[in-house]
């Protein structure tokens, strides 16, 4: 049912600190009433929206299904005795809207992914499969003031109880597990295939939100965005390196308040039909890199949201 990730909901308590973090991040701003939403460039779909409040906060995730999808999530959430609430957030008013078991607010809605405007990303050179020809790469000659990132591809969320999660998005919501580290992560990707990962959960003794991840045309994109960002004055978090669950090339960088932000780029991709896939279980070292440039710092799975 679950077929597309659409847009996250943010409560912050200062929009202004968001719209220099993103701008610089490379995301364009435009006011909702009295929210900013933030898209990525040649793509009309909003991909957060920040809402002043007392403190940061995961406040939503919206998601996209078809006309089908929808009447079905609506019977399982009622036999699931999930009740089915409108519009808790003023300006977001389609589909509807239910709790996960962690008490955060999910938006389903009939909604296609929006595709990007823009020509593909270009092409690269590998052994045996030569693409770029008289054509210098990008990355390696092209000044780059800001990184464009094309959508937001997942996020992870802390929660006290990781089988609990997985079992309502994936029995109630149609998602599908990839794979998991033990009752300590998962990574869901959406019920029609696509990402490895779409919505992942990592265990903590309270909620929280980790980590949201937009794609990027490149690895060199990866590591341009990062140093944009960490030359003004963020703090630079893990990265460069290649994960081993989903395969992305990654670089995280902790926002304003203490989360992350991750580019990613050549992520594994799983079809509808997944007979070919099988799910990995193994511990939380073993999902997390193949390689990196520096280990993780000790505080990257820290959940810096207070418990109340
Ligand atoms: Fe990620």
């Amino acid at each position: 049912m679950i077929r597309s990730l659409h847009h996250v909901g943010f409560t912050v308590p200062d929009l202004e600190v968001g719209r220099q973090f993103y701008k610089i991040f490379g995301l364009n701003d435009q006011a909702s009433g009295n929210d900013l939403v933030l898209r990525c460039a040649d793509r009309d779909q909003d991909q957060l929206r920040l809402v002043e409040g007392a403190k940061k906060r995961l406040s939503y995730i919206a998601f996209g299904t078809d006309e089908a999808g929808m009447r079905t999530a609506k019977t399982r959430l009622e036999a699931a005795g999930v009740p089915l609430n409108r519009m808790p957030f003023k300006g977001v008013e389609e589909g509807i809207w239910c709790q996960d078991p962690d008490g955060l607010w999910v938006n389903l809605r009939v909604a296609e992914d929006a595709p990007s405007k823009r020509a593909p990303a270009r092409e690269v050179n590998m052994p045996g499969r030569v693409r770029r020809l008289t054509d210098r790469a990008f990355g390696a000659c092209t000044p780059v003031a800001s990184v464009s990132p094309r959508r937001l591809g997942h996020l992870i969320k802390f929660t006290p109880d990781v089988r609990r999660s997985v079992d309502f998005y994936t029995r109630v919501l149609g998602m599908k597990e990839s794979d998991r580290a033990q009752d300590i992560i998962s990574f869901l990707r959406c019920s029609n295939g696509g990402d490895h990962h779409t919505l992942a959960f990592a265990k903590s003794s309270h909620v929280g939100f980790h980590h949201l991840s937009f794609e990027v045309d490149s690895v060199d994109d990866i590591e341009l965005g990062a140093r944009n960002l960490i030359n003004a004055g963020y703090r630079d978090c893990f990265g460069l390196g290649r994960h081993v669950a989903g395969s992305n090339f990654f670089h995280y960088i902790r926002d304003p308040w203490g989360s992350l932000v991750e580019m990613f780029w050549d992520m594994d991709v799983i079809p509808e039909d997944d007979s070919g896939w099988t799910v990995m279980d193994g511990s939380p070292e073993d999902v997390t890199a193949v390689w990196a440039a520096k280990v993780p710092p000790e505080d990257f799975v820290v959940n810096f949201e207070s418990a109340d």
